[in-house]
């Protein structure tokens, strides 16, 4: 394999979103956690933002039974455009029509079954054939300016390979995650990673460097998750085969300029909130002197 084969442009984004969002029950019981609301949007519409600055033009969805929403979110809405239109509420018409992808632009795919994040990448393989793609996981939103995406994609400009993106998390912390062991730095600042591991056991950490959803991966990939055996928590597991493939094909950490939400937990999504609110001038100034106030009074 040579280089230049492994720096091909990335024009497709996976969004796996089949997962069940038990650590947000009972708000996920009807709704899927990918469309739970940051501030006055679905988390989902925040992360295809994000993969549209980064000049992603293909988003394959990995959906699965009761995430109908997350297919007419991002279709036109015939009867309310109408509506809109009618009364004149053209601004938010605008805003409406401004955050759909272009037609043809999206495929949905099933995984039938939650069998972990790797079974789930592995379900776009026909979609996103043979040629490099992004991985962008609904549920960790990442404030960064510009977006974690798009700073991975500089480096990957320069470096080519697969690129993940890693946070800093105390010790205590790293065994919840996938972690990695790092080696030599690149001149973009990307770290060589020399090992992953998903969930290490407490005392077995290779860093505090975890992965935080966010990926750039070659198309090998496949081949590898579609033998790849369950491993933590009895699902396939990305990192698994990721650590597979790093015998044959450089992996970069990203240590990109930003902070990352957890929308999937209770405490995940109301920091998201806030500091996605924070973020609009229009809330910012309203929200922090109650959150004062709160504050004082507790
Ligand atoms: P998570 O492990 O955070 O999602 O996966 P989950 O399984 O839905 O959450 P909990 O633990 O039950 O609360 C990260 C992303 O991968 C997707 C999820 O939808 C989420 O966006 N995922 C996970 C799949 O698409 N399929 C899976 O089998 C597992």
């Amino acid at each position: 394999m040579t280089a230049s084969s492994l720096s091909r442009p990335v024009r497709k984004a996976v969004l796996p979103v089949a997962g069940l969002g038990t650590r947000l029950l009972p708000a996920t019981k009807a709704i899927p956690k990918e469309m739970v609301t940051i501030v006055d949007r679905p988390a989902l519409e925040w992360v295809i933002e994000e993969a549209r600055e980064a000049g992603i033009k293909h988003f394959v969805f990995v959906t699965g039974r009761g995430k109908q929403a997350i297919e007419d979110h991002f279709d036109r809405a015939f009867e309310l455009e109408e509506t809109l239109q009618r009364r004149g509420k053209t601004a938010v018409l605008e805003r409406l029509k401004a955050a759909l992808p272009a037609p043809g632009a999206t495929s949905f795919t099933r995984q039938q079954a939650p069998l972990g994040l790797g079974h789930a990448v592995w379900c776009a393989r026909e979609i996103v054939g043979d040629e490099p793609f992004a991985v962008l996981l609904p549920d960790m939103l990442v404030r960064g300016r510009p977006g974690c995406l798009k700073q991975m994609m500089d480096i990957y400009a320069r470096t080519g390979g697969n690129l993940i993106a890693v946070d800093e998390v105390p010790a205590a912390e790293v065994h919840r995650y996938g972690a990695v062991a790092l080696g030599e730095r690149h001149e973009t600042g990307a770290m060589r990673i020399t090992g992953m591991v998903e969930k290490p056991a407490p005392g077995t950490e290779p860093s505090n460097w975890i992965i935080s959803g966010r990926y750039i991966l070659q198309p090998e990939i496949f081949d590898v998750l579609g033998h790849t055996q369950p491993g933590a928590g009895g699902e396939i597991q990305i990192t698994d085969a990721m650590q597979a493939l790093l015998k044959t094909q450089p992996f970069w950490a990203v240590r990109y300029e930003g902070e990352v939400h957890d929308t999937g937990t209770a405490a995940g999504f109301v920091r998201a909130n806030i500091a996605f609110a924070m973020d609009d001038p229009e809330l910012a100034e309203e929200l922090e002197s109650y959150m004062r106030a709160l504050v004082q009074r507790s």
